[in-house]
């Protein structure tokens, strides 16, 4: 395996200039904050950013309604802006990754206004009509409560169009070549401006047939041009695709020969993850990922807790829902959806710095790619006066100065969270960065550790029995080298039994404290667990560094 591939082993930051850093003090986060940011993103360890959407749009749906690709919304500053951002983030070794939202436009985008007007323009075929409403219209809604249809009249074109999101997002016809050859048009252009790849949103509605007919496919080869694209105008740049789908789909998105997509989100151990931290049973995320393993070695996951979205909670039973409802979001104004949960990691975990840590070293411990979201290295609360997701899209705290030193306005767009135990008065960079046992300072050292563990991105994982339904063991091997991550999943103390195969496996070298174990007679380590304990080890010693075999 060649072993340039750097998303292997990357760590990805998320965050929406909107929120980031205010420069100009207009209120709102832009490009030159950003660039200004880069070297706290650097200080963290984050080798890659992702940036939602930051063109030109009416932002009813936070930038994924765009009017304009290939202009950066005048709010956030210019394209100069963003290519001096790319240009400053590579110079201190950080890439640049950005949302590609091409299953749909906003309804003010140009062709789609063309398209409502004149039958006869080219655009017309960019969208998705009907005469009449199809019956399955009210299936498949994204977002119920808030969206009532998947299609809508449109009086000016006298006809229905289909949206799989809201009615202001119409869907991109991705049947019609010249739609693709438009995709195509504007990842090159922002290959050029020195990106390194794409977070593709809503990755199954893009390559899924549509149209007014019951029946839909999944036309995966277009995966696959992608991804030939993508790698003839830039070679390392690649595709981090959003598929909430289940385990037996990853194949189809990976390629059985990894000729599909690089990365995917692992959305199925997210949402099992979040199920074992409530319960306090390490069994729903040991399955999931026995469920995911599969994916080509070129592939990669992408691991993540929290996004932008409300945790998506769709896939689990029921009972199971609810006993994540119960453990981190009791009240019906924390969840949404009817599926999900809105608020932000640190206060479905009540603050408890335990709980956040043992869920960030996990986090930081499956197989795949960690993705980080903005904030939530400081433990950044929600604000749930704020409606639907936006509770967790609040300003960064930087500061306790005036506004969480995001913007010099007296009034910021996006309202800092300034009350209750998250507010930026407690909360924030600068108090973080001078205390030492901060979790700003924590997730920096697991970051560097984690990094200095490539085994986790490159080799294979085994689980490890420990005897103990709430302590979860993996065993990472790549290069005849062994590491090993141990985490209590729940609030009691645990002594549990593992053994590690082979002569390396009996001297465990703790990472993180002097805790080392060494195996008893028989093979054995004891290995004691604090509640919401985590250990990383290597096997057998420092020296995998000096005894790496070659590729
Ligand atoms: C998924 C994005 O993550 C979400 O924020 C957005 O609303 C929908 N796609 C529509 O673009």
């Amino acid at each position: 395996m060649i072993k340039d591939l750097w998303y292997k082993n990357a760590i990805i930051y998320s965050l929406n200039v909107e929120t980031f850093l205010d420069s100009n003090g207009d209120g709102t986060g832009d490009f030159e904050g950003l660039s200004r940011s880069l070297d706290y993103l650097q200080g963290l360890g984050v080798t890659c950013v992702w940036l939602a959407p930051f063109q030109k749009s009416p932002r009813r749906d936070d930038g994924y309604d765009i009017s304009d690709y290939y202009q950066v919304d005048p709010i956030f500053g210019t394209l100069g802006d963003f290519v001096d951002f790319t240009h400053e983030a590579q110079q201190r070794g950080i890439r640049v990754m950005m949302d590609m939202v091409v299953n749909h436009t906003s309804d003010q985008h140009p062709w789609f206004q063309e398209a409502r007007r004149d039958p006869a323009s080219k655009y017309r075929d960019y969208y998705v009509w009907s005469d009449t409403k199809p019956r399955d219209a009210e299936d498949g809604i994204i977002f119920p409560g808030v969206q009532e249809t998947t299609w809508t009249y449109d009086e000016q074109a006298g006809q229905f169009y289909f949206h799989r999101f809201h009615d202001f997002q119409p869907d991109l016809n991705t049947q019609n070549p010249r739609v693709l050859a438009e995709i195509r048009k504007i990842m090159g252009f922002y290959l050029e401006l020195g990106v390194s790849g794409f977070r593709m949103d809503a990755m199954p509605f893009v390559i899924e047939t549509k149209g007014p007919q019951p029946r839909h496919t999944q036309r995966y080869a277009l995966l696959r041009d992608f991804r030939e694209f993508l790698q003839w105008r830039s070679r390392d740049a690649i595709i981090l695709a959003e598929a909430n789908v289940e385990p037996k789909h990853n194949m189809r998105y990976f390629g059985d020969d990894g000729d599909r997509l690089q990365m995917m989100f692992n959305f199925w151990v997210n949402q099992h993850a979040f199920l074992s931290l409530a319960t306090g049973d390490a069994g729903p995320l040991a399955q999931a990922l026995d469920q995911s393993r599969d994916r080509p070695p070129n592939a990669q996951w992408g691991q993540f807790l929290r996004n932008h979205d409300e945790l998506d909670l769709g896939r689990l039973r029921d009972s199971e829902r609810q006993a994540v409802f119960d453990a981190m979001a009791p009240d019906e104004c924390m969840q949404l959806y009817g599926r999900g949960i809105r608020r932000r990691l640190a206060p479905m975990l009540q603050g408890d710095p335990r709980r956040l840590e043992l869920a960030y070293s996990l986090m930081f411990a499956l197989p795949g790619t960690p993705v980080i979201r903005y904030g939530d290295e400081l433990g950044m609360g929600d604000n749930l006066d704020l409606p639907g997701r936006e509770c967790a899209r609040t300003p960064m705290q930087w500061s306790p100065e005036a506004n969480a030193g995001f913007t010099r306005a007296a009034k910021p767009v996006v309202p800092v969270l300034d009350h209750g135990p998250y507010s930026f008065s407690k909360i924030n960079v600068a108090d973080q960065r001078r205390d030492p046992g901060s979790l700003l300072n924590w997730t920096a050292r697991m970051i560097r550790m984690r990094k200095e563990v490539p085994e986790i991105g490159w080799g294979e994982f085994q689980r490890v029995e420990t005897g103990h339904p709430g302590v979860l063991a993996l065993q990472y091997e790549w290069r005849g080298n062994i590491v090993l991550v141990v985490h209590n999943l729940t609030g009691t103390a645990a002594e549990v039994q593992v053994r590690i195969k082979g002569e390396q496996g009996r001297h465990l070298i703790n990472l993180l404290t002097q805790d080392h174990s060494h195996a008893n007679g028989r093979g054995h380590h004891r290995l004691i667990m604090e509640p919401y304990g985590y250990h990383w080890y290597r096997a057998g010693g420092l020296g995998h560094l000096l005894d790496r075999t070659p590729a």
